[in-house]
């Protein structure tokens, strides 16, 4: 099922459960929170007491996309509050497979996020833990970037492998991406896609949420 994560790191903070509904009637199903620590990535945004806000105000699954350094220490408090997904870099976690199960014990869904320099096969161990991975599209820290062409050949890399070791993960995609882009993850393999200067646009956060979705799932229904 093709599905809009629309990334609030893009809306008006000042009105942000606004923004989420607004966001929500055009058809986006998932919350994605980008959390970042001013150290794995030059940019701070927001930490648990805005998820646990955020958990308050939509019934919506929240997505956490941790872009920090010692993920572990955190987990437990996304997990209080409220957090459904936590999806950690690769680069961020000297024991991968430890820092899953932890979300996973901690009762949320877990992913693994891989940066654009980092080959796909570095994943190949963790695949079967994981509930998603999230292919960046762009290097992370900032919205509005430039969606970088070479991450559709690495969301078809990630599907195949994902067919040749018969499991189910979903594969999402991070950055960039937007009415001119989408088409081409979905027709890779992608179908957790997250946007959000594409949706949050002054004023059309609506409009610009129900054409990204009419876009994605024709391209999505082309592959089938
Ligand atoms: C970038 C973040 C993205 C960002 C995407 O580090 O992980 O989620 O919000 O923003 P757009 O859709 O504007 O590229
Ligand atoms: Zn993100």
């Amino acid at each position: 099922m093709i599905e809009l994560a629309f990334s609030i790191l893009a809306a008006d903070f000042a009105h942000l459960a606004e923004e989420i509904a607004t966001a929500e009637r055009g058809g986006g199903t998932i919350v994605h929170i980008d959390v970042m620590d001013g150290h794995f990535v030059p940019n701070i945004t927001f930490g648990p007491p805005v998820v646990k806000a955020v958990r308050a105000v939509t019934t919506l699954p929240l997505d956490c996309h941790l872009m920090i350094e010692n993920p572990d220490e955190f987990i437990p408090a996304f997990g209080e509050a409220g957090a459904d997904m936590i999806a950690v870099q690769w680069e961020a976690c000297r024991h991968l497979n430890r820092t899953l199960q932890l979300i996973a014990d901690h009762g949320m869904k877990p992913a693994v996020v891989i940066n654009p320099a980092n080959p796909i096969d570095f994943l190949v161990e963790v695949l079967p833990m994981v509930h998603h991975v999230l292919v960046m599209s762009v290097n992370p820290g900032f919205g509005g970037q430039k969606f970088l062409p070479r991450s559709v050949e690495r969301i078809a890399q990630l599907r195949r492998m994902r067919h040749e070791m018969g499991l189910n993960f979903r594969i999402e995609v991070d950055g960039g991406v937007a009415h001119d882009t989408v088409a081409s993850v979905v027709e890779a393999g992608a179908d957790m896609l997250v946007a959000g200067s594409a949706i949050f646009e002054a004023g059309k956060t609506e409009e610009n949420a129900r054409e990204f979705l009419r876009v994605a799932r024709a391209a999505g229904d082309l592959k089938a």
